[in-house]
């Protein structure tokens, strides 16, 4: 367990936007940030950060807490992984109160976690200490020109020989057989049922996730050897989706966001060469093609990839796709060929960071000019093969989104083509018409309309108080400490004039409660820091999410102001006075309703006549907030 202090210590020092921005590009916004969301899918940025209040909201997906919560969310970890993530990323050494910790207990992808860390360590320390990694590994590596440091920054190990050697030691550390063949570490092999190593007289290159852990592994044969591939990696786990890793992106998120750039290669060599050689911006698919998901993560750091492609031909046509699908993601695609007896490990070696960096500038191409390159020399001597060109490069138009972008292409096209725009253009369009047929059969996107309140709609009654409950709530754990005129506090009014209410929602209640009695005992009121800092998943989401709420007051009276108001709001007086009259009126309303329900009911005439008294003095209640709210209310 992690002590309380540390705890109390963690969320002290730990700052949500730079939590956040480890895995969100986010943009200053007032005083707020402003980023894509990372657990939705969306084109325009409506998730929000708050320094101020330490916490994070997403206004699309409506996802919402403190930094411990986001790390949890994104990572996928539990709450005391979590806060390991934030002690060792804030440097917070962490006090643990007592109970010895067995991983075999926590859950199983900790569990996984935990092994995987424990074999880079284990591989690393081969690589070091071990008269194989000394005698053949690191000088394999030195070779290669890679130092030191980058081994130790991307964590290279040496698997050693033998069949099972790791799994031996992995098995006497107290890690489970099950737990070694999950992370695919080992193998039970089919002919004999033995335990065997995965990677052995193998360079290890751990593989990690954005956030740093290690999820996997490649491994590589020292001397080239026709009958064992030169790479072995790592299978699909729990913890290790291929689609949705990059390698190399855990060293370079950080200069990524700083360039606002990033090179894509293709393997852990060229990463590591290019990284030697100062161009620390850059990751790698490993092996496999290019996913949407990949250029999606890409995405929360930059909007700009640059392709750096061997100067082979064939691998560039293959790569194409790619270069579409980076299109579509909405990103600014650029495109380097190496000059042709190039792979990006040849081509660091030979130039110094600067020169690399003016190569890489000046031999930028665009997709449009790419494209046309690559071609050429086929499509001029062959009309019908010019004719596919040109289609190809007009699709990959059509598959920028942005319709001024879409048109400078369009532009550059008819330019690198030497063909008129308008022919071009009405092929275009006969590509976007095309599309938005396709579109509005297939999967037609339900519009979301600006301003509509994000509950589930099933939950709004006509007459429910739910909006109205939340909004005080919120002013209460806002506002709740600053005076009053005629009381001491705010939440010292509220809770004269609320103190008879009935509340609808159980956690409004539940704070409601804690407050009033915190007024009785003269404690310290609870505020919003302590609710998202209570350790109570689902109180820390519903106080997160009520405090970034924009104004979404009830339907019918007033417009919803897309108004920022989280921040310094000095106008709360009247704020929590139309807060408590929204209320108030609200709850008349629903007292109303419920009179007409029971008069139709009850049929004794003495009884009528007393709930035609009630109708009565509820509604001249109801006219006399509506009138100091100075509005009207139609109808009942
Ligand atoms: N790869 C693989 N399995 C193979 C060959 C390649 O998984 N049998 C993947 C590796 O991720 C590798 C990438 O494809 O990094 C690119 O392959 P290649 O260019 O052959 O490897 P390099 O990383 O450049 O390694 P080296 O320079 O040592 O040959
Ligand atoms: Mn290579």
């Amino acid at each position: 367990m992690i002590s309380k202090e540390t705890i109390d210590k963690i969320f002290s020092t730990v700052r949500i936007e730079e939590v956040v921005s480890d895995f969100v590009k986010l943009k200053k916004r007032g005083v707020n940030y402003l980023g894509n969301c990372p657990f939705h899918n969306e084109k325009t940025p409506s998730f929000t950060v708050s320094p101020t209040k330490e916490i994070f909201k997403c206004f699309g997906c409506g996802k919402a807490g403190n930094a411990v919560n986001f790390i949890m969310e994104h990572e996928h970890i539990g709450y005391p992984e979590a806060l390991r993530y934030l002690a060792e990323k804030y440097h917070i050494p962490i006090e643990e109160s007592a109970t010895n910790e067995n991983p075999e207990e926590k859950s199983e992808r900790e569990a996984m976690f935990i092994l995987l860390s424990a074999a880079q360590k284990y591989f690393t320390q081969q690589l070091i200490d071990s008269e194989e990694g000394k005698t053949i590994a690191l000088p394999y590596l030195k070779e290669r020109e890679l130092s030191q440091t980058l081994i130790t920054n991307f964590q290279l190990g040496w698997a050693p020989g033998g069949r099972d050697v790791f799994s031996q030691w992995a098995l006497k550390n107290a890690f489970s057989q099950e737990l070694l063949v999950k992370t695919g570490l080992s193998i039970v092999s089919e002919k004999d049922g033995k335990l065997y190593d995965r990677f052995h007289e193998r360079i290890i290159f751990p593989i990690h996730n954005v956030s740093g852990k290690v999820v996997g592994f490649g491994g590589r044969i020292l001397k080239s050897n026709e009958k064992t591939a030169k790479y072995i990696n790592s299978p699909e786990t729990d913890v290790y989706s291929k689609s949705k890793i990059l390698y190399g992106l855990a060293q370079a998120k950080k200069s990524i966001r700083q360039l606002d750039e990033c090179i894509m290669v293709e393997g852990y060599i060229d990463v590591l060469s290019m990284v030697q050689n100062g161009i620390e911006n850059i990751c790698a698919t490993s092996g496999t093609s290019l996913t949407e998901d990949q250029l999606k993560i890409i995405k929360r750091f930059t909007e700009n990839i640059i392709f750096l492609f061997d100067g082979d031909k064939a691998g560039q046509k293959a790569a194409l796709r790619g270069l579409d699908m980076a299109l579509q993601e909405g990103l600014n695609v650029q495109v380097v060929a190496l000059p042709e007896e190039d792979d990006p490990d040849t081509f660091a070696k030979r130039l110094k960071e600067d020169e690399i960096r003016i190569y890489l500038k000046e031999n930028a191409k665009n997709f449009v000019r790419f494209r046309y390159d690559l071609y050429k020399d086929e499509a001029s001597a062959d009309p019908a093969k010019k004719a596919v060109l040109v289609k190809e490069i007009i699709h990959s138009v059509a598959l920028v989104n942005d319709t001024i972008k879409r048109s400078l292409f369009l532009q550059e096209a008819a330019k690198v083509l030497n063909m008129s725009e308008q022919v071009l253009h009405q092929e275009l369009r006969r590509i976007l018409v095309e599309k938005v047929k396709e579109q509005n059969n297939v999967d037609r996107l339900p519009i979301a309309l600006p301003f509509v309140s994000q509950e589930d709609p099933q939950e709004i009654k006509p007459k429910d108080t739910l909006h109205q409950e939340k909004k005080i709530i919120r002013d209460l754990l806002l506002y709740g400490t600053r005076e009053y005129p005629g009381y001491e506090t705010v939440a010292q009014y509220l809770c004269s004039e609320l103190n008879e209410i009935q509340w609808n929602e159980a956690n409004c209640l539940r704070i409601f409660d804690e407050i009033q009695k915190a007024i009785q005992e003269q404690i310290a009121l609870p505020d919003y820091t302590t609710y998202i800092r209570s350790g109570d998943d689902e109180l820390e989401h519903f106080v997160s999410s009520l405090i970034m709420e924009k104004h979404k007051l009830a339907e019918g009276w007033k417009t919803f102001l897309d108004r920022e108001i989280i921040g310094p709001d000095e106008n709360y007086i009247p704020e929590v006075q139309s807060s408590l009259n929204h209320l108030k009126l609200r709850k008349v309303m629903q007292m109303i309703y419920e009179v007409d329900v029971l008069s139709k009911e009850v049929i004794a005439p003495e009884k009528q006549d007393e709930l035609l008294m009630m109708k009565k003095a509820l509604n001249e209640t109801k006219k006399k907030l509506s009138e100091e709210m100075g509005v009207s209310i139609l109808g009942k």
